[in-house]
């Protein structure tokens, strides 16, 4: 008999970091493996499943405008129901933090489901920071019977909650698997894109190029205000640089950065990059400024120091080998740890280190070899 899968997730990095996996469930005959997105996300969930060519067998298609943490999560509960009527998977898998992995994982446990949590153990330990992905992640630990945990680091976050040791194992995060194969599908040859031929036509790529995110929930008023005003003055200051921001469709970081910054001259607004694009500009980037738990994991990588405009972060690796620095929100920090970057170049060197912590692209394979011996 095979084994079931049901594999779920809902918004743009949770699809990055499943699509390898679901590739691999895919393309093994020992596994019968079904797709399901809640689309917690739409358009830029769409991007990420176009350019993995992965067509979900369910999709609950649950985002509303601005949708509020009480009725996204109640819907997909309620969501999931007849989906796993129907597949009754052996295995469900769900990944790191967000609504949807918390409230997947839920209705996976009641429906008898074996939970597999992918990006497990990542902690700060203040429920508050990130806010609700703290919470999400943990609880989602307590629900899950198998963790797939990124780093040594995470996986002693999970003994010290007493998770049993053999229901854990380290695989390296997924994005890395994920990253590696848009690299080669980017530059092989032949491959041709919209949006990498759009900013090449409006981006002076003979400029440093900053590059910029941000949609965090407790960043959005102040910390968004005043990410926007370092933004400016370095802008103003530095007029050979040229700051990309694509803006997250959130219209609570959409609304303000573009009544901020539009028309800010060397600062270009974009829509979200489909991943093929935005990885292109990592790797043209001179730096980038986040808060971004994926792209922490990315820009080492490609050997791009990256400010992180948040005071925790459970992705403490890169801090530690220093590509990664927590710049918080403070508009003279960020402006200041921003402007050393641009000014010093040994500081800069020191930041660019080419070596990444979150995994060598083979976290898939060691987690489809694990479910294999279960
Ligand atoms: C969500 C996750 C967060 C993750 C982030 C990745 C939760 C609580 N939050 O935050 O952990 O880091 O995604 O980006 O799970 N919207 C669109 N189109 C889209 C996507 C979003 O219009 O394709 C708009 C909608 O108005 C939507 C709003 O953004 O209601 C918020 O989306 P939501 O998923 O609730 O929160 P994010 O801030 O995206
Ligand atoms: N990303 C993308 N297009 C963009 C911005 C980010 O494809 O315009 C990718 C990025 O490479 C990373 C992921 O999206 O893999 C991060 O998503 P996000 O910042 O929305 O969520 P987080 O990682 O903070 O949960």
């Amino acid at each position: 008999m095979k084994k079931k899968n049901l594999i779920v997730f809902g918004t743009r990095p949770e699809a990055i970091k499943m699509a390898p996996l679901v590739k691999a469930f895919l393309n093994d005959d020992s596994f019968d493996t079904k797709v399901c997105v809640t689309a917690q996300h739409r358009e830029m969930l769409d991007q990420v499943l176009d350019f993995f060519e992965i067509i979900p067998d369910y999709d609950l298609n649950v985002m509303k405008p601005n949708q509020n943490l009480y009725s996204l999560t109640a819907t997909i509960i309620e969501g999931m129901k007849p989906v796993l009527d129907e597949v009754k998977p052996d295995y469900i898998y769900v990944h790191g933090d967000t609504t949807t992995s918390m409230a997947v994982g839920i209705a996976g446990f009641y429906a008898g489901a074996k939970v597999c949590h992918v990006e497990a153990g990542l902690r700060t330990y203040d429920r508050q920071y990130p806010f609700p992905e703290e919470f999400n992640r943990q609880l989602t630990g307590r629900i899950a019977d198998y963790h797939f945990a990124p780093t040594a680091g995470s996986k002693e976050n999970l003994l010290q909650e007493r998770t049993l040791n053999d229901r854990i194992l380290v695989t390296g995060n997924t994005v890395i698997d994920a990253l590696l194969f848009g690299i080669e599908k980017v530059t092989s040859p032949g491959y041709s894109d919209a949006e990498i031929e759009m900013l090449n036509a409006k981006v002076d790529l003979s400029k440093r190029l900053i590059l910029v995110t941000g949609h965090r929930r407790e960043n959005h008023g102040e910390g968004l205000l005043n990410i926007c005003t370092a933004l400016k003055t370095i802008a103003q200051e530095y007029p050979d640089t040229q700051i990309i921001y694509p803006v997250h469709l959130n219209p609570n970081v959409k609304g303000p950065v573009h009544e901020l910054l539009e028309g800010v001259s060397n600062i270009l607004l974009v829509p979200p990059l489909a991943y093929p694009a935005f990885i292109w500009l990592m790797e043209k980037s001179y730096l980038i400024i986040t808060d971004s738990g994926g792209i922490q994991e990315e820009a080492p990588s490609l050997g791009k120091p990256v400010l992180v405009t948040r005071t925790t972060t459970e992705r403490p690796e890169a801090v530690s080998e220093g590509t990664v620095l927590l710049v918080g929100t403070d508009a003279e920090r960020i402006t200041l740890k921003t402007k050393q970057l641009l000014d010093d170049d040994a500081y800069y060197k020191n930041m660019s280190q080419l070596h990444n912590p979150y995994g060598d692209g083979k976290s898939v394979a060691r987690i489809v070899s694990y479910i294999k011996t279960l």
